[in-house]
């Protein structure tokens, strides 16, 4: 099962991708959570300690590696010669952090303007590895990303089994996703999937379906808004260990049940 969790700003991106990552490695799958946002706040959901989240250097920072597997600098354009077809089969045991419950996490990063145009040692690197963790290993990968796809080369997309976009009942986030629709065609992601989150009122309910039924994307699960998940962010503990029975957690437990039948990992 490889699944990317997209979508705006503050939707809940990353309390979705860390809970589902945890629920799904508590049933005993073996998981590798991908951290795509250059926030890099994923670790931390999971049940990093603060500080061992922060020492996590995310591999498009890490000039070192970018030199060993390429051959460039991470901003080097291509014209020069480098390696644009890296080994990198070792990078997940050698840059995986172990997180709760088994769950290991890497923390990619972002190629910060790497639109089209950009081909830089970084954008190559994270190219290949995408391809590698999509197609070669056979972890459940779960990925927390922006709404930029612009690293999942084509052919790449193709091998992954869905996209979710998560999304508040506002304008905004579904603009976000007709943003993201177009680009996932362009790349031919083969599934996108809605979850709808932070729901107060049926209203909410109705506005989520209605707007993607008209963009023609299912919504495959609803999580409520949930007073225990903001709780749990302000002491600094993971919401599914904070309040295991919170509706939040049962929400994307949901969820996480609806994907394995779907995907059968
Ligand atoms: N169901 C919910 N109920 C209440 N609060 C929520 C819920 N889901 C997320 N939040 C809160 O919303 C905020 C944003 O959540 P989160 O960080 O998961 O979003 P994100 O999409 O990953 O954001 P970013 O784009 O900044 O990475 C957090 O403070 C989180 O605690
Ligand atoms: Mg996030």
């Amino acid at each position: 099962m490889k699944i990317a969790v997209a979508g705006k700003g503050g939707v809940g991106k990353t309390f979705v991708s860390a809970t589902l990552a945890r629920l799904l490695a508590r049933d005993g799958y073996s998981v590798l959570a991908v951290d795509a946002d250059p926030n890099l706040n994923l670790g931390y959901s999971l049940g990093l300690e603060y500080e061992a989240a922060n020492k996590i250097v995310p591999l498009t920072g890490n000039e070192a590696l970018i030199k060993e597997k390429t051959g460039a600098s991470p901003e080097e354009a291509l014209g020069n010669i480098f390696n644009m077809n890296p080994r990198v089969n070792d990078i997940v045991d050698r840059f995986g952090v172990n997180a709760p419950d088994n769950v290991k996490l890497l923390v990619m990063g972002t190629v910060k303007g790497g639109g089209t145009g950009c081909m830089c040692g970084a954008n190559a690197l994270l190219r290949v590895l995408l391809q590698h963790m999509l197609i070669q290993r056979g972890e459940i990968l779960v990925m927390d990303m922006v709404a930029g796809l612009e690293h999942i080369g084509r052919g790449t997309a193709r091998r992954m089994d869905a996209m979710i976009v998560v999304i508040e009942p506002r304008m905004k986030s579904v603009d976000t996703v007709r943003r993201i629709l177009k680009m996932a065609e362009e790349i031919e992601v083969k599934t996108i999937l809605a979850v709808g989150n932070k729901v107060m009122r049926d209203k909410d309910e109705v506005f989520i379906n209605e707007k993607m039924k008209k963009l023609g994307v299912p919504v495959i699960a609803l999580i409520p808004y949930d007073q225990s998940v903001a709780d749990a962010d302000m002491e600094g503990i993971p919401t599914i260990d904070y309040a295991p029975n919170s509706l939040a957690v049962k929400a994307v437990k949901e969820l996480e049940e609806l994907l394995i039948e779907r995907y059968k990992p």
